[in-house]
This record gives structure tokens, sequence and C-alpha cells, in this order.
């Protein structure tokens, strides 16, 4: 079966990490965030997968290549201009090779789902739609696409990012679609499949089904989203394929060194060459590769980007440390601070909450 994986996005929310970085590349417990569901896919039963790029494209062909390492056929279709969701998927559409009624699983790359991709293509092919879609609940489901169904499954409506959802029942961002109906989104203009495709086939009269299904579902949109499903791998809330359990509640990557007396737990991920100092404290965080936390440093719920250093005693609470950067001794950031890549504060003992 063949995929199409929609990864052209900019992440603004995410900078600075995703300055340097497609979102769907974050190293996210030890592999690109993206690799996750693409194992997952491939479990599936998905063998090609056409990546439809645009932001950065070249760093998804050095992650990837052919996709021999993972077992699966990748090729790439690359946006000179963001086309958006359905122009994207219509673009890809020229690499697919399958027939007309074929499904055509669609992935947005910012997702960590837990939900069984087999029974959504199967629920699929017995209805015989046009669309299926994944849905979730939420709390609350302003940020999404609201889609209340009907008690045979079928999608009564589309309504994307409105103050008053009609339900909290969401597009989980994972669709399978009927090969003809990609060919027939309008080719070589931006078309959004949340505010353009799905409500023209809902008033065409088109079958658009609901899977339903809720499983550990994440959108990797905001930095406290990405900490947590760093962290929900790590442990073990939700099985990937390119993990192993792990017992301690901590992911350690190559040559990465904790000083017997620190405090490391809640599902942190130490980088490739990352070091924790005597007696620091971190909690339910993401160090990526080379990072530095020195002795006495508390580093809580936050990313600390590829190099940066954290000096001793500072405090972070909910943060992120862009790459490079150095947070200079007793500072003490909280609450959704973000210091840019290479910045060095310094050892000034200030206390900075944004809000
Ligand atoms: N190739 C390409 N070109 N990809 C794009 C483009 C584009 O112009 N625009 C967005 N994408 C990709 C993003 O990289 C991401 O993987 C996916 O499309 C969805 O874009 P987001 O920017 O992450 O959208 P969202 O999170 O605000 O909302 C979407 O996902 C929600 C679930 O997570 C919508 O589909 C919502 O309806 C849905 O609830
Ligand atoms: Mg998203």
């Amino acid at each position: 079966m063949e995929a199409i994986l929609l990864v052209g996005g900019q992440g603004t929310r995410l900078r600075p990490l995703t300055i340097s970085t497609p979102k769907p590349l974050l190293p996210t417990a030890g592999v690109p965030l993206l690799e996750h569901q693409l194992t997952r896919a491939r479990d599936a039963g998905v063998t090609r997968i056409v990546f439809a790029t645009s932001y950065r494209a070249e760093m998804f062909t050095e992650a990837f290549g052919d996709g021999t390492r993972l077992g699966l056929e990748i090729v790439y279709v690359t946006e000179d201009e963001p086309l958006g969701t359905a122009g994207a998927i219509r673009n890809a559409s020229a690499a697919l090779t399958c027939a007309d009624d074929s499904p055509v699983l669609i992935l947005n790359g910012d997702i960590l789902s837990g939900h069984d991709i087999s029974a959504q293509i199967a629920a699929h092919e017995k209805d015989d739609a046009a669309v299926t879609l994944h849905l979730t609940l939420v709390d609350d489901a302003r940020r999404y696409g609201s889609v209340p169904t009907s008690p045979d499954d079928r999608v009564l409506d589309f309504v994307e990012k409105s103050p008053n959802p009609p339900t909290n029942q969401v597009n989980a961002g994972c669709y399978v679609f009927r090969r003809s109906v990609i060919d027939s989104i309008p080719a070589g203009r931006v078309v959004s499949v949340e505010y353009e495709t799905f409500p023209g086939l809902l008033a065409k009269g088109e079958t658009i089904c609901g899977y339903v299904e809720a499983a550990y579902w994440l959108d990797v949109g905001t930095p406290a989203a990405f900490v947590k499903g760093v962290t929900d791998l790590v442990l073990g809330a939700l099985a990937s394929p390119v993990l192993t359990a792990n017992e301690h509640g901590v992911l350690l990557l190559d040559n990465a060194t904790v000083a017997p007396t620190a405090r490391v737990g809640g599902g942190t991920a130490v980088g490739a060459g990352a070091s924790i100092g005597a007696d620091a404290r971190v909690e339910s965080s993401v160090l990526f590769d080379g990072a530095v936390i020195e002795p006495g440093a508390r580093v809580i719920r936050s990313v600390v980007g590829a190099g940066a250093r954290v000096c001793s005693a500072a405090v972070l609470e909910d943060c992120v440390i862009g790459d490079g950067a150095t947070v200079g001794p007793g500072n003490e950031l909280l609450n959704g601070a973000r210091v840019w890549p290479n910045v060095a504060l310094p050892a000034t003992a200030i206390r900075f909450s944004p809000e």
C-alpha cells in the first residue's frame, strides 16, 4: 500500500527548535519525530511513502534517503511554494503508482498516535468511502478540526479551528483517501484539505467516514506537547516500533553521562554525548545531543538544545533553550521562556517568566 506524508509546514510554534530543523525531524527519544509514525505505517502494511516536502526539503532526504534503513521505499516531491495540505497531497499524487480505486494513507507529519492503522484501512474498505478520517476526543477542540459524525460513523460536518467547535471529536491527522478522490483535487494552486476539500466533498454528498479510536494521540505542535511526546515515549505510554521498553524512566543515548548524585527521571531523554553534573535535577525534560547541565542546575519539563549549556544553580521550568545557547549561573527561567540559539545569558541571577 502507498502513503503520502505531509511534512512541508514551518512549525512556527516550536521556535527556536524549528529554526534549524523542521518539526517532523526533531530528535524524539533518539530518532526523528516522524520515524515513530513511519514505522507504525510500515507495520500496518504500507510499503511505499511519498514525502510531500517544502520547508527545508533537503533535510528529509538526508535523514531518510530511499527508506531502505526502515524497510520502506521513500520518494520525495517538493513544492517550490507551499501548496497547503490538499495542494500538497494533489502534487504528491504524481508519484503514486497505485490504481484509481486503491486506498492511499495520508499522514500529518507531527502526530504521535497509537491507533490501529490497519483497522482504519479496513473500515474504509468496508464502507467503500471516498475518505476515512481517524477521529479522536480532546478536551478543547478549538485548535483542531471538529468533526461531528452520525451513529453509523458518517462525517456530518468539518469545522476547522473554530472558537465554537460543534463537538470535541476531532480530526486526528491520519486519512485514508480513495486514489481517484486525490486526483479530483485541483492541481497547481494552494488548497486546504481542512477548509476546502473536506467541506467540498461533503457538499457533493460523497461518503466521508470517521474511524473513531481513542488510543494515545498527540499533536506535537508546541514545546509542551513536544516534551510530553518524548517523555511519554520514554515512559512507554506510547509503544513505538523503534523503542524498547525503558525500565528507569530515563533514556540515555550514546555516551551520555549522568553524575551519580544527579537526580534524573520522569521520562527524560538525554542526547548523545550530553552530560548532567553532580546534584543536578532533571525531570521530564529533553536534552539534545551534547547539551551540558552543570552541577546543581534544575531542569523541569524543558528542552535544552544541541550543545547548549545550563550553568550551575540555574533553574529552568517549562522552557526551551536553543542550540548552542548558554544559561549563565543562577538564572531562573520559567513558564514558557525561550532562549534563541547561541545566545549567552550572563550570570545575573535574573528571574524571568514571560507570563
Ligand atoms: N507539503 C506541505 N505543504 N505540507 C504542509 C503544508 C504545505 O503547504 N502545510 C502544512 N503541512 C503539513 C505540516 O507539516 C503538518 O505535518 C501537517 O501538514 C498539518 O499541518 P499543521 O500546521 O500541523 O496543522 P494543525 O496541527 O494546525 O492542524 C491539522 O492537524 C490537526 C491534528 O493534529 C489539521 O488537519 C486539523 O484539522 C487537525 O485536527
Ligand atoms: Mg499539527
